[in-house]
């Protein structure tokens, strides 16, 4: 492998990464275990991210790996189309179990971004198949993140993902506002009381686009790859109310909410708004195994139930959807969430994380610091001229000054504590940050 290794840096495009950067001092990991990533250096680096908001109960967890192990060598790949397996079908059986009440049916994919293009394909037929052949748009917000596909970098709402395709994304999209302001609500504590009423730009796209030609709403409850920005109080509720007075189905990206990021199930439930659709992924396997799923209703799922019986009802799948490894991962990681109570813990480990990130408000550097669940944010003022470079310094003296892996988007600092978190790690992790800011221009 080493002989390699110079080669293999060079051939790597590396995703969502300064890849010139990048490659000057390469940040590389070759084990990992519970809270800690080895890298190649032989050294250990506390990982503050949960992996890529993935890992919520630590790496290499024993259970999981000892059921991927167990199922790769019994059923290694089992024909996803016209066939299924015993793992996806229970996984089925337990996903709907965890969801909220009335979550009955869910489609199995890879990843976020296959679960966001799946469930807007999943909308926009629902409406074909009801007859209400006008309702061909689409409603995503600004700062969205659904992912990299065409129908996720649409409706997302995050510039730096679109403009090059600019001429290529999808038709008949719109985008409301997104509810970050830092003149009302920096340093707000968990959800900013300012904002609910932003979610009335909905009635301005439907009043131009008429009445029944809104087909779906896509957000994420709580935004994460944008930088993190806690939903205002009461405007998912009014979100929820127009959509259900206008016919519209609301889809919650829960790719990164989900699996007990923000102390419950689901953030449909820590929020106490139901969607009509979730997407999830990520902590579905805690990490361990691609996977993702889009959770429906029973009344969406049965408008697809018909015409012949013989006849594929949605033209639509994956050849890894339900993949019996990535199942039987999915079913040990529920099992974990359970007996480990870590939802419980996570909802525990909130007032910790939040006195430990706002420790940093008072920095110089710092012109906003938000969190809600396990899910925070520690936003630097760019300098001038480099928009992003003091996020990607920070970053990187964490790696190797603090031995702390956290991730940058632009000069926004995101943190993601493992759900079963010890307290001292949290407040190690914000002491740390304040070390790297101290010796930063
Ligand atoms: C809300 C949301 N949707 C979709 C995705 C895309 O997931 P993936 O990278 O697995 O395709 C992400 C990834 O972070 C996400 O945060």
């Amino acid at each position: 492998m080493s002989d390699h290794f110079e080669q293999g840096m060079q051939a790597q495009w590396m995703p969502f990464t300064a890849n010139r950067d990048f490659k000057q001092s390469p940040r590389v990991l070759v084990g990992a275990q519970g809270h800690y990533y080895q890298t190649r250096d032989g050294g250990q680096v506390y990982d503050a991210f949960s992996g890529l908001w993935t890992s919520g109960i630590g790496h290499c967890h024993p259970k999981i790996v000892e059921a991927v192990q167990q199922q790769v060598a019994k059923l290694d790949y089992a024909m996803s189309f016209q066939i299924a397996n015993d793992q996806a079908i229970e996984l089925a059986a337990k996903l709907t179990d965890f969801a909220p009440i009335g979550f009955n049916k869910c489609f199995f994919t890879n990843s976020g971004s296959e679960s966001a293009d799946t469930a807007l394909k999943m909308v926009l037929a629902y409406h074909q198949l009801k007859g209400d052949k006008n309702r061909v748009h689409l409603v995503g917000r600004q700062r969205g993140y659904h992912g990299v596909n065409f129908g996720g970098i649409s409706v997302g709402g995050i510039p730096a993902n679109r403009d090059l395709y600019s001429a290529n994304l999808l038709p008949n999209v719109h985008h409301l506002p997104h509810h970050h302001d830092l003149e009302h609500n920096a340093f707000s504590k968990g959800a900013p009381v300012w904002g609910a009423h932003l979610a009335d730009a909905l009635l301005d796209i439907i009043a131009e686009h008429g009445k029944q030609a809104i087909a779906a709403v896509m957000v994420e409850p709580v935004p994460g790859s944008t930088g993190i920005l806690p939903p205002p109080v009461g405007y998912l509720e009014r979100l929820r109310e127009i959509c259900t007075q206008h016919g519209i189905l609301l889809i919650f990206d829960e790719v990164i909410n989900a699996f007990g990021r923000v102390g419950d199930n689901f953030g449909a439930s820590r929020l106490g708004v139901m969607p009509d659709i979730i997407t999830t992924a990520k902590g579905l396997t805690n990490g361990v195994i691609p996977m993702g799923a889009v959770l429906v209703t029973d009344e969406i799922y049965n408008t697809f139930m018909q015409g012949p019986g013989h006849m594929v009802e949605f033209f639509h799948g994956y050849t890894y959807s339900g993949h019996p490894v990535a199942a039987a991962a999915g079913l040990a990681s529920l099992e974990a969430y359970a007996e480990e109570g870590s939802i419980e813990q996570a909802r525990a480990l909130e007032p910790v994380f939040e006195e430990a990130i706002h420790t940093l408000d008072d920095h110089p550097l710092v012109i906003d610091v938000r969190n809600f669940g396990l899910m925070g944010a520690v936003e630097l003022a760019p300098r001038e001229g480099e928009a992003g470079g003091r996020g990607l310094e920070a970053h990187k003296k964490c790696f190797w000054d603090e031995r702390l892996v956290i991730r940058n988007g632009m000069d926004i600092l995101q943190f993601a504590p493992f759900l079963n978190s010890r307290p001292d790690d949290i407040h190690r992790t914000f002491e740390s940050l304040r070390k790297v800011l101290d010796s930063i221009a």
